[in-house]
């Protein structure tokens, strides 16, 4: 029997699975963010923690026969975030996450100061990142800065409670900006270049090996009799990739989720940095990854149904499923700056060409297909690195809305396939990780992918009109670059 933890932003979320890789059960608990002042997103660690037992928890008395016989547990979470510890492994703040968008600064003087930090990482110094939230550290809390003994990952903090050890996976660690990413072992360089040495990071592990034991304090509260190794594991999206089995290269995934990632794995380390292309390591090992990530995807959704007053389901359905080609008005999702390909913290969105007849409806169409626009920044930037995606995963809670996945697979001219089957993200990712552990089994064999449930694809009617209007949108951004600055 195998536990998947995804310590997500909104939830942490586990699963039980079987040597034969069937899911028997599924619990959640949910997570709140701080956004103290504009800008920033933080979260207490020690929350994650409860979340996490309470899952444990669910799943134990929901199966009690069957977590008795765990062997394996894998992990997954929520990338970037800065996670400070004394040297009781105490945080000695609220951890700073993905999303929050306070470095700036830091992040063009860390380029500035280190100008290789681009080639040895294979990224743009981004303020989602940890590096540049460490070195704001140090200028605006310089009494923490310095009693920091170790910098770990969120989904890191919780393996250090289920194993008192300090351990990060490839694919995790690749998205601080302190990895080599190519060699997949830490840079000394980009350390000093924030103040700090190796000593204070995590040992280093791939996805599917053992990153140690479940402390048997743990272990005694859910009666598991075995040893339970605990994988690697992997950041949140090469978890979600080894869920639906996108370990291959000419495998892709297109996530619509809270913010939106197109991933694609490589067979070497790729990095496009100048149009905001994430390069990492992939969970499996010797492969790496491209993404795009956009920062509002759903979120963009939820936004205007927040405005509305009404859930973002009732928004889209309301628009039925068929495809009537670009509205009228358009929408640029910066509402927190973004990621690929602008990387810009300050940038924000817009609508634009609305008139006296723009409705509910024409504002929510627009709302998705601006979504898709960024997709498609997403899939030129991958092929300018590289990458072809001839056609890919849709996954994520956006991928219920049909409309959404028809705009999309226009926009991008690609077919999206559904995967057939109910538990597939980075939690089942996870558990796939911890079964590859304990029967040192190889990846790609475990990570298989799902039957295709359906495909979308794109509706030719109309892909000479969004092409149109995807060259509007792209004439668009000059202006909101400026009007930013
Ligand atoms: C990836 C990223 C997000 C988080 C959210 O670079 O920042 O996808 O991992 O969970």
């Amino acid at each position: 029997m195998f536990v998947g933890l995804d310590l997500g932003t909104s939830s942490v979320k586990g699963i039980l699975m079987t040597e034969g890789q069937q899911v028997i059960g599924s619990a959640s608990a949910p997570l709140t963010v701080s956004r103290p002042h504009p800008g920033w997103s933080e979260q207490d660690p020690e929350d994650w923690w409860r979340a996490s037992l309470a899952v444990l928890d669910a799943l134990a008395a929901a199966h009690p026969a069957e977590i008795c016989a765990v062997e394996g547990i894998g992990l997954s979470g929520q990338m970037h975030g800065a996670t400070v510890l004394d040297g009781a492994d105490r945080p000695l703040r609220p951890a700073i996450l993905w999303n929050d968008t306070r470095s700036a600064a830091e992040c063009v003087a860390l380029e500035t100061a280190f100008p290789d930090i681009r080639r040895i990482t294979g990224n743009v110094v981004m303020p989602g990142f940890t590096a540049p939230k460490l070195i704001w550290l140090a200028r605006h809390e310089p009494d923490v800065f310095r009693r920091v003994e170790k910098v770990l990952l969120p989904k890191d903090f919780i393996r250090l409670r289920l194993t008192g050890e300090h351990v990060s996976d490839m694919s995790d660690a690749a998205g601080t900006c302190w990895l080599d990413v190519g060699r997949r072992a830490w840079s000394d360089q980009a350390l000093e270049h924030c103040g700090l040495s190796r000593r204070q990071m995590p040992r280093l592990v791939e996805g599917g090996e053992v990153s140690g034991t479940l402390l048997p304090s743990v272990a005694a509260r859910y009666g598991m009799t075995r040893t339970v190794a605990i994988a690697g594991g992997g950041g949140d999206n090469a978890a979600a990739a080894c869920g639906i089995g996108a370990v291959r290269p000419g495998d892709a995934f297109l996530s619509l989720g809270t913010s939106g990632v197109l991933f694609a794995p490589t067979a070497r380390f790729a990095p496009n940095t100048e149009a905001g292309v994430h390069a990492f390591c992939h969970a499996v090992p010797n492969m790496w990854c491209q993404m795009g990530v956009i920062l509002a995807a759903t979120d963009s959704l939820r936004w205007l149904s927040d405005l509305f007053g009404i859930d973002a389901p009732q928004l889209t359905d309301a628009l039925g499923d068929r495809l009537g080609g670009p509205g009228e008005a358009m929408f640029l999702p910066y509402l927190g700056g973004e990621r690929t390909p602008h990387n810009q913290a300050d940038l924000r969105g817009a609508f634009v060409g609305l008139g006296h007849a723009t409705d509910r409806g024409a504002l929510t169409r627009a709302v998705m297909e601006g979504v898709a626009f960024a997709f498609r920044d997403c899939l030129r930037v991958l092929a300018d690195a590289g990458t072809e995606i001839p056609r890919a995963w849709a996954v994520g809670g956006g991928s219920q809305s049909r409309l959404w996945l028809k705009i999309i697979a226009t926009v991008l001219d690609r077919p999206l396939d559904l995967p057939a089957g109910g538990e597939l993200g980075a939690a089942f990712g996870a558990a796939r990780l911890a079964l590859c552990a304990v029967r040192q089994a190889d990846t790609s064999s475990v990570c298989t992918p799902p039957p295709v449930a359906a495909t979308i694809a794109p509706d030719r009617e109309w892909t000479a009109a969004y092409d149109d209007a995807y060259g509007r949108y792209r004439r668009l951004y000059p202006a909101l670059k400026e009007f930013a600055q």
